[in-house]
C-alpha cells in the first residue's frame, strides 16, 4: 500500500470557555479517523491549539483581574486536560499566542498585499467613548429597530429575527461600560476576497489527488452547494483589521491596528504543525509547498464553513502555500432532543463528564456510533447511551474475551491451540470485512463501521451459544474441541479490537497487554494467534450504571446555579398594567404547523406554513436556535399573533407571529406554547 502523508485538524477551541461535548463530538470524529489512519501505516499528523485572540478574550481577562496570557496559559492547561482525558492524541496542542503564529501572520498578510490582495478603507463604527474601544457588533446592545424589543445584540434581534446593523439599533448602549456610543472612523484592512472568485469557484468544486492516488472531492455536497450559494452572491471584501486595544498580533507598517482573530486562527494550524516540525525534523516546506504531495484536512463545525472553505483555501494559495485537500464539515451536537441547556443540565462540560466517574470511551463509542461523512445533527440520547454502550462494547464485544478466556487459561495454561484448522472460515470472514470496514472509516461513515463490527460480533456470539464451551468442559474426550472453540474465539475477539482500536483506543490497549501482543495495526488482521500464551483476563470495561449519568446531569445543573446564580430568580419587570379593551386588540389564535423549514441565508429564522383554519399564514419567526429539527413541529400547535400587521423580510413576508415563553438571559432559551387536546386551528384566544 501507498504511504499517504495527512496533516489533519479539528477547528481551535476558544480560550475563554470550558470544552463541552459539542467540541467533543468534533475531537472525537478527528482522533478517530487519525488513530484509524495511522494504524494503516501511513504517516498522519493530528494538530490544534487554542484560539486565543480577540476582543472577548481580552474583556475577559480584565474582568478576572488577569493578563490575557495568564488566561489563555490556565486555560490551555484546562482545554488539555479535558482532550487528553478523552484520549484525543493530538501530535501537538498548541496555541495561536504562539511566535510561530505571529512570523506566519505577518508573512501570509505581506504576501497577500505583495499580491495586491489588501485594500484599506475608513469605515464608521460604534465607539465607546468611555472605554476607548470600537465596539464589536456583540458588544453593542439596545432596542431592536424592527419591534423594539430591549436589550437586543447590534447584529440581530432575539425577539423577531430581524437582522441589522448595530448603528440602527434605538437607544443604544455598550456593553463593556453602559456608555452611550458614538460613531468614529477609522482605517481598516480588507482581504480582496472578490477578487479570488475564479480560484474559489474552481477550488469549491474541485478535488486533489491523495497519496495513493485516489481522488478527494474538496469538500462535501451540502458544503458546495451552500459555497456555490455565497459566490453567486458575490464574495465581499473580509475586513481583517482591528483598532486598538485588541489581544492580538499588530499589522505590520500599521501601529495600532491588530490582525482580526479569524485571520491569524486557522494560521494557527500552519503555526501548531510548524511548532511540531521544528521539534521532530519533519520538512515543514514539503508538508505547505503548492505543489505539495502531501495532504490537508481540516475537520470543523458547519457554523464555520465559510472561514475554511473560502477565506481560507484563498489566503493560502494567494500567500503562496498549498491550499486544503478536503474541508470536512460536522453538524451540531443536540442532548435528549434539544440544544444543549445549561438550565436543563445538557449543557456536559468534558470536565464534568470525567469528574463523574464516566469512562470516556462509552461516549466516544457512542458518538462515532452516530458519525457520518454528512453534515447532520447528532442527538446524544442519555438512555440510548446507556443502552447503546452496555448492549454493544460490554455486552456483544467484550464479553467474547470473558467467555473464553477462563477456559484456556485454567484448563490450557494459557496457550492458544497451535492450529485451528477447523475454524478457518469464520475468522477468515471476519478478516475478509477488512477493506469494507476500513471503507467506512476512511468516508468517515463510523455508524456505519461500527454497524458492521456489531454484525461479526453477533455472528462470534452466535458461535459460542451454538459451540456451548461451558458444556464442553464439563465432557469427556471434549478438551481438544473446547481448546479449539475457545482459542478461535481469543481470535475472533482480537481481529475485532483491530477494528474497533481507533474508536477505543484504551480499552485495545488493555486487550493488548492481555493477549500479550504489539500494539495492533490494521494488516494484523491477516495473523492469527496460534500457539500463543496469554495473560489472564481481567475484566476489561464496565457497564454504564444509569446512576452516573443522572449524577452527570445534576453536576451540570448546579454548575450554572454556582456560575450564574442570578439567571434563575431573574424576571423581566413586569409590563404596564393594560384594560381588557387592550387585550381585545390581540387577536391570538390557535394554529397547526403544516411546513417548517431553514431558512436560506439566515441561522435565526425558521419558515412555518401556519393553518389557522379559515387560512394559511406564512410566518418567519427567530426560534431557530431552539429548533434545530423543524420537520418536528410538523403537526404540532401553536399560538399565533394573527392580526398582527404584515412585515416584509429579506427572505419573504411574514404574516403574523407565533408566541414563545423566554427568559431575560440570552441563554434561557425559547420555548413554544402548545394547545390542549381539542382545540382546534382557528379558535381564538382569550
Ligand atoms: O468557532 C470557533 O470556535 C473558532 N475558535 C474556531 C477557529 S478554527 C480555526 F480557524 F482556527
Ligand atoms: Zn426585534
Amino acid at each position: 500500500m501507498t504511504k499517504r502523508q495527512i496533516l489533519v485538524t479539528s477547528a481551535l477551541p476558544y480560550a475563554n470557555g470550558a470544552i463541552h461535548l459539542g467540541h467533543m463530538v468534533e475531537h472525537i470524529q478527528t482522533d478517530v479517523w487519525v488513530r484509524f489512519q495511522k494504524m494503516r501505516g501511513h504517516e498522519c499528523y493530528y494538530v490544534c491549539a487554542d484560539d486565543t485572540h480577540g476582543t472577548p478574550i481580552m474583556l475577559a481577562a480584565e474582568k478576572q483581574g488577569i493578563t490575557p496570557e495568564q488566561l489563555i496559559e490556565r486555560v490551555n492547561t484546562e482545554h488539555l486536560a479535558d482532550f487528553s482525558g478523552f484520549h484525543i492524541g493530538y501530535d501537538n496542542y498548541y496555541s495561536t499566542n504562539s511566535p510561530e503564529n505571529k512570523a506566519f501572520s505577518e508573512q501570509v498578510y505581506l504576501a497577500l498585499k505583495a499580491n495586491d490582495k489588501i485594500a484599506s478603507r475608513t469605515i464608521e463604527q460604534l465607539y465607546d467613548p468611555e472605554k476607548n474601544m470600537f465596539l464589536p457588533d456583540r458588544f453593542v446592545k439596545g432596542e431592536c429597530p424592527k419591534c423594539g424589543a430591549a436589550d437586543q445584540y447590534g447584529d440581530n434581534c432575539e425577539k423577531c429575527g430581524a437582522t441589522y446593523s448595530p448603528t440602527e439599533l434605538k437607544n443604544p448602549y455598550s456593553a463593556v461600560s453602559g456608555a452611550k456610543p458614538v460613531l468614529k472612523t477609522s482605517e481598516h484592512y480588507f482581504f480582496r476576497l472578490g477578487e479570488c472568485t475564479g480560484f474559489l469557484q474552481d477550488w469549491t468544486g474541485g478535488s486533489s489527488l491523495r497519496g495513493d492516488g485516489a481522488s478527494q472531492v474538496h469538500l462535501q455536497a451540502e458544503s458546495l452547494n451552500k459555497m456555490n450559494e455565497w459566490i453567486e452572491g458575490g464574495l465581499q471584501d473580509w475586513d481583517i483589521s482591528r483598532d486598538a486595544p485588541y489581544f492580538g498580533f499588530e499589522i505590520p507598517g500599521a501601529p495600532g491596528k491588530y490582525f482580526y482573530v479569524w485571520l491569524d486562527a486557522p494560521i494557527g494550524y500552519m503555526a501548531s504543525f510548524k511548532n511540531l516540525c521544528d521539534r521532530t525534523g519533519i520538512d515543514f516546506d514539503e508538508w505547505f509547498k503548492p505543489d505539495s504531495k502531501t495532504e490537508m484536512y481540516h475537520f470543523i463545525g458547519k457554523d464555520i464553513l465559510y472561514f475554511h472553505a473560502l477565506f481560507w483555501p484563498a489566503m493560502l494559495h494567494f500567500a503562496g502555500y498549498r491550499a486544503p485537500t478536503g474541508v470536512f464539515a460536522h453538524g451540531f451536537l443536540t442532548v435528549d432532543g434539544h440544544k444543549m441547556s445549561k438550565s436543563r443540565g445538557t449543557f456536559i462540560t468534558a470536565k464534568s463528564y470525567l469528574d463523574c466517574g464516566l469512562n470516556p470511551e462509552w461516549m466516544r463509542y457512542y458518538i462515532a456510533g452516530k458519525l457520518n461523512g454528512r453534515i447532520e445533527d447528532i442527538d446524544l440520547n442519555l438512555g440510548d447511551f446507556v443502552a447503546r454502550v452496555n448492549s454493544d462494547v460490554v455486552g456483544k464485544f467484550v464479553n467474547i474475551a470473558s467467555r473464553a478466556a477462563g477456559f484456556i487459561s485454567k484448563r490450557f495454561g494459557g496457550q492458544l491451540a497451535a492450529n485451528l484448522e477447523d475454524e478457518t472460515r469464520l475468522l477468515g470472514n471476519i478478516a475478509g470485512e477488512a477493506e469494507n470496514i476500513a471503507a467506512a472509516f476512511e468516508a468517515r461513515e463510523y455508524a456505519k463501521a461500527l454497524r458492521e463490527v456489531m454484525a461479526i460480533a453477533d455472528i462470534v456470539n452466535g458461535y459460542v451459544d451454538a459451540n456451548k464451551p461451558w458444556e464442553l468442559a464439563k465432557q469427556e474426550g471434549q478438551d481438544a474441541r473446547l481448546h479449539e472453540v475457545c482459542s478461535v474465539l481469543i481470535n475472533a475477539f482480537r481481529l475485532l479490537t483491530i477494528y474497533l482500536k481507533p474508536v477505543l483506543p484504551k480499552l485495545a490497549e488493555g486487550v493488548e497487554a492481555f493477549l500479550d501482543v504489539a500494539p495492533l495495526q490494521w494488516a494484523d488482521i491477516d495473523q492469527r494467534l496460534l500457539g500463543h500464551t496469554i495473560k489472564p483476563y481481567q475484566h476489561l470495561m464496565q457497564r454504564i450504571d444509569p446512576v452516573l449519568v443522572e449524577k452527570l446531569i445534576e453536576a451540570n445543573k448546579q454548575s450554572m446555579e454556582t456560575q450564574a446564580p442570578a439567571a434563575a430568580a431573574n424576571y423581566e419587570p413586569l409590563a404596564d398594567t393594560i384594560k381588557i379593551d387592550d387585550f381585545a386588540k390581540l387577536d391570538l389564535r390557535v394554529g397547526k404547523v403544516l411546513a417548517c423549514n431553514f431558512v436560506e441565508g439566515s441561522d435565526k429564522l425558521l419558515q412555518f406554513t401556519v393553518d389557522l383554519g379559515f387560512e394559511q399564514r406564512n410566518i418567519f419567526s427567530g426560534i431557530r436556535s431552539a429548533y434545530q429539527e423543524p420537520e418536528k413541529l410538523v403537526g404540532r400547535k401553536v399560538i399565533v399573533v394573527a392580526n398582527l400587521a404584515e412585515r416584509k423580510m429579506r427572505f419573504g413576508v411574514s404574516q403574523g407571529m407565533i408566541v414563545c415563553a423566554s427568559g431575560p438571559e440570552d441563554n434561557s432559551g425559547l420555548f413554544l406554547l402548545d394547545a390542549d387536546d381539542g382545540a382546534e386551528p382557528g379558535m381564538r384566544i382569550g
